[in-house]
């Protein structure tokens, strides 16, 4: 156990298994190479060494078929997974985007038409997850563990701070949350600690879901787009969801199915039949970019 993703393994694992996870998916789904239109693989942003081999890969992959690539931008794919449930939903629509490396909210036009109105200063809430989960020793990804042990907890046991929640204006703030949750364990011991866990993690949890909720909200408010959407691997989080739906509840709120809230290829190949279907094939040399930015 290494408390996170360890990037050279990472990238090894990748070269590893990923000509066995292609072949793997060719059978299950019953599609033959010929039949496909196009190989869609994800450019940035992520790891480096990870983002090359699926590249690399691709690129040879679509080069041998004679058929395009698609680079795709990940975080561009986690907001576009809604659609995959709900072909229905109709832009404009607000996205609060909410994964392990970012947190985002986004006004969306239309497929590449996107407008930033806030993110996050410093961690991200997924980050805070991980970082918080770490600090009480439960382990990575943070998560789903802490959402597990909360179950149990009083939510309302210790006010962690909720920064800029009372401030006009859609930013997040979540790396005093993780000191705050640093200090207290500090201060409280670790038996202590462990006695009432599930109390700690579930005021913690509260903490970032609040905050997340309520910016949102502000969102909604200043623009007047009635629909929104959450995606990234926190919209997994069923405390989240409900909340949404409690607070939220004039308003029409989608989530991804659970197994397309973190990251998954489905999510890259549709986006990547979108860009198809309007004839933006990738050029032939498709780069890796680890801090790939989404822009409007
Ligand atoms: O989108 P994702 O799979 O990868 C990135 O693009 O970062 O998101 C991963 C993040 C991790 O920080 C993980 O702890 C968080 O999503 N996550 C959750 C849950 N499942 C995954 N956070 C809260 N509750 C969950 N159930
Ligand atoms: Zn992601």
């Amino acid at each position: 156990m290494f408390g996170g993703v360890v990037p050279e393994i990472a990238s090894r694992e990748h070269e590893k298994w990923l000509s066995l996870v292609v072949k793997n998916a060719l059978s299950e789904s019953g599609v033959s190479m010929n039949e496909l239109d196009g190989v869609a693989v994800t450019r940035g942003p992520g790891l480096m060494g990870a983002l090359l081999t699926g590249v690399s890969f691709a690129m040879g992959f679509s080069q041998g078929l004679s058929i395009p690539c698609i680079g795709i931008n990940h975080i561009e794919a986690h907001i576009f997974s809604n659609f995959i449930d709900y072909p229905e939903l109709k832009y404009p629509f607000i996205c609060l985007l909410v994964s392990g490396g970012h947190t985002q909210i986004w006004l969306v036009n239309a497929l590449g038409n996107y407008e930033l109105l806030g993110e996050t200063r410093d961690d991200a809430a997924g980050e805070a997850f991980d970082k918080g989960a770490r600090i009480l020793g439960l382990g990575y990804p943070g998560g789903p563990a802490i959402e597990k042990i909360s179950r149990n907890g009083d939510e309302d046991a210790i006010a962690f701070p909720q920064a800029f929640i009372k401030k006009e204006g859609i930013e997040f703030s979540f790396s005093g949350l993780k000191t705050s949750l640093l200090n207290y364990v500090s201060k409280q011991g670790k038996e202590r600690v462990n006695s009432r866990i599930s109390d700690i993690a579930a005021s913690y949890q509260k903490a970032i879901i609040n905050v997340l909720i309520s910016k949102l909200k502000q969102a909604i408010d200043l623009t007047g787009v009635k629909i929104s959407v959450i995606a990234g691997g926190v919209a997994a989080n069923k405390r989240l969801r409900e909340f949404a739906k409690k607070e939220l509840s004039n308003f029409h709120i989608l989530f991804p199915d659970l197994s397309l809230c973190t990251d998954n290829a489905a999510m890259i190949a549709f986006l990547a039949e979108e860009y198809l279907r309007e004839n933006t094939a990738s050029p032939i040399y498709l780069d890796a970019v680890p801090n790939l930015r989404l822009v409007g």
